[in-house]
């Protein structure tokens, strides 16, 4: 049997970022662990088809087929417990997750967020916004941060980080786009290959990386 660890994938929109670990494990470097599904908050988002040209499963849950959000995180977890799955990532996923179904995972589950954080994150910094409001405050530098995921948005301990220049008169959508390329999109892959090696340890806010 494999030891690989088995991913699975929450996504919410277009999936670049679930298109750069699909790249990263057809090129082989993501090999500590595989994509085993990819879990969509909605119907129709490309992110599906992106899964399904790799051939990995795609499923949806969507929030607002239940009537709170109890009975959505239930059979999210059973959708993912019946494919035992290990590792969570969240890839462009813009729902919050409870504090009861992050315990599920303890220091299993990931998110990349567009900015360095503690700056331009919590609630209601999400995709564009985040970068609207660093053009916005005229910060120089931002980029993105792979994070555990705790019960505080955007709050879990920090895992990698890595900045990018902003160009004078960039748009936010181009910025967007800027961030992805040069941060996100490497950053996502590298921390799924060290969590999946075991090569992320956690001491309270603090996390080591064993390379
Ligand atoms: C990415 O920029 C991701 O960091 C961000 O949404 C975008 C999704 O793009 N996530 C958040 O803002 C979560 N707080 P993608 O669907 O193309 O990967």
């Amino acid at each position: 049997m494999s030891n690989k660890k088995r991913i699975g994938v929450l996504v919410s929109g277009g999936g670049t970022n679930l298109q750069a670990l699909i790249d990263a494990q057809a090129r082989g470097e993501l090999t500590s662990g595989e994509i085993a599904v990819v879990v969509a908050s909605k119907p129709g988002v490309f992110a599906l088809e992106r899964a399904a040209k790799a051939g990995i499963e795609g499923i949806v849950v969507e929030r607002k087929s239940f009537s709170d959000k109890a009975s959505f995180e239930a059979k999210l977890l059973e959708e993912l417990s019946n494919r035992q799955i290990d590792i969570l990532i969240l890839a462009g996923f813009m729902l919050v997750l409870s504090d009861d179904f992050v315990k599920q995972f303890p220091d299993r589950i990931i998110n990349v967020h567009p900015a360095l954080i503690p700056s331009f994150c919590g609630d209601g910094f999400y995709g564009l916004h985040v970068h609207e409001r660093a053009l916005e405050y005229g910060v120089k530098v931002t980029g993105a941060t792979v994070h555990f995921v705790n019960e505080v948005t955007d709050g879990g301990a920090i895992i990698l980080q890595k900045a990018v220049e902003i160009p004078e008169g960039i748009s936010a959508e181009d910025l967007q786009q800027k961030v992805m390329k040069e941060a996100e999109h490497i950053l996502l892959p590298k921390a799924a290959e060290l969590l999946c090696a075991g090569k992320v340890k956690r001491d309270g806010r603090r996390v080591m990386i064993y390379e």
